[in-house]
């Protein structure tokens, strides 16, 4: 054959052979134990699949490139016994249909925005208000209802998927074209690490969060009132009856929002505090205690009848404290499990809510030439 031959022959091949094999044959080569299957199809006929990540303990994760979901986890406790510590679904459509936000990446602009509106640079942007006056968590069709690219990786620090979107110039109102990729990488030291990059071509806002619903005695089983919680911080963002910042930084001594020894969460949630009655439990930022921008221990959550322990690291400024109170009993989730309130706590480590409006706060604003990096670490252990 000659070379021009051969080089059609090779091309022929290259685009016949489906992506997904080529991704499953090359990560099979390496003994790669990530799983690729049909998670179903959107509504508008896309292909939606999962990957599943094992380390060597057992540890699970399932995710997939619809908002990059984490579906399941599932981690030891102190026997050994690996449940299932996030609330979710069983099948795609729970997700296409009423999730909020279950195990999502949540952008461009995770947290609220003061009525949808900002400016920047002196143009105002319109956001769409889909949380009463406010806009939340990137609008009415945020990175949590996008589909993503997805690659399986293995490397030195363990293995996972890279996760990868284009938000184009004007989606959901925000300007520039952002490209945006998460790593999430799972390690045999029992850590899911997520690892944010993105940049742009005109300045905009942007604050990406992971919003997974934690029940570390197994979703579904009860609420997380006896989880017991440590908050790295000296400080909270008290809010409006909107749940948007004063713009204080209040400090949390003497109030039912100090959780710098470690304290149950239900101990004082229904205290006569206002903050509490604006959030209907917790629903709030807290500003990690750090003197670097490094990673930074923010957040330690044990229960105590599974002796499961999860620790957050993060780089990031804030942490949203959020006790699962708009959970209702609505949501019949994974197994049939109804998610009733408080069933579950998320711990999205971002930058504060509403920092566009807030020029005071750390800036949110990210600019051409520049690079966003930004890291959160969920790690699993267990006490006896
Ligand atoms: C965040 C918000 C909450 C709620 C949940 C999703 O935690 O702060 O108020 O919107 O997301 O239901």
């Amino acid at each position: 054959m000659n070379y021009q031959n051969s080089l059609v022959v090779t091309l022929l091949i290259i685009c016949v052979v489906p992506n997904r094999s080529v991704a499953e044959s090359s990560v099979a080569q390496r003994g790669h134990p990530i799983k690729q299957e049909s998670f179903g199809q959107t509504k508008d006929g896309k292909n939606v699949e999962l990957y599943t990540i094992t380390n060597s303990h057992g540890v699970e994760v399932r995710a997939i490139n619809y908002g990059g979901i984490v579906v399941s986890l599932r981690v030891p406790d102190k026997n050994g016994k690996l449940d299932d510590v996030v609330l979710g679904f069983d099948k795609l459509d729970g997700y296409l249909d009423k999730s909020p936000y279950f195990g999502a990446i949540v952008g461009r602009y995770g947290n609220r925005i003061a009525n949808g509106k900002f400016t920047l640079d002196g143009k105002e942007y319109s956001l769409a208000k889909n949380n009463g006056p406010n806009a939340l968590h990137g609008g009415l069709k945020g990175f949590d209802k996008a589909i993503w690219a997805a690659e399986p990786f293995q490397n030195n620090q363990g293995k996972g998927v890279v996760f990868t979107y284009t938000s184009k110039d004007g989606e959901e109102g925000y300007p520039g074209n952002l490209k945006v990729k998460v790593t999430y990488t799972l390690t045999d030291k029992n850590e899911l690490i997520f690892d944010y990059q993105a940049t742009t071509d005109k300045a905009t806002p942007v604050n990406l969060t992971e919003h997974s619903y934690f029940n570390l005695a197994g979703e579904g089983t009860g609420d997380v009132l006896k989880h017991e919680l440590m908050l790295n911080a000296d400080r909270f963002t008290p809010v409006d009856k909107t749940l948007i910042p004063t713009g204080e930084l209040r400090a949390v001594k003497g109030t039912p929002f100090d959780f710098r020894t470690p304290i149950a969460v239900g101990a004082r949630i229904d205290d006569n505090y206002e903050q509490l009655a604006f959030g209907g439990g917790y629903d709030h930022n807290f500003v990690i205690n750090r003197k670097t921008g490094d990673l930074q221990l923010a957040a330690r959550v044990y229960e105590p009848t599974s002796g499961r322990v999860m620790e957050v690291y993060t780089t990031e400024p804030g942490v949203q404290f959020y006790s699962g109170n708009f959970l209702d009993g609505t949501i019949t989730g994974k197994q049939g499990h109804v998610y009733k309130r408080r069933y579950a706590l998320c711990l999205e480590t971002q930058h504060f809510p509403d920092s566009p409006n807030h020029p005071e706060f750390p800036s949110t604003i990210l600019r051409p030439g520049q690079t966003l990096h930004s890291r959160t670490i969920y790690k699993f252990s267990a006490q006896k």
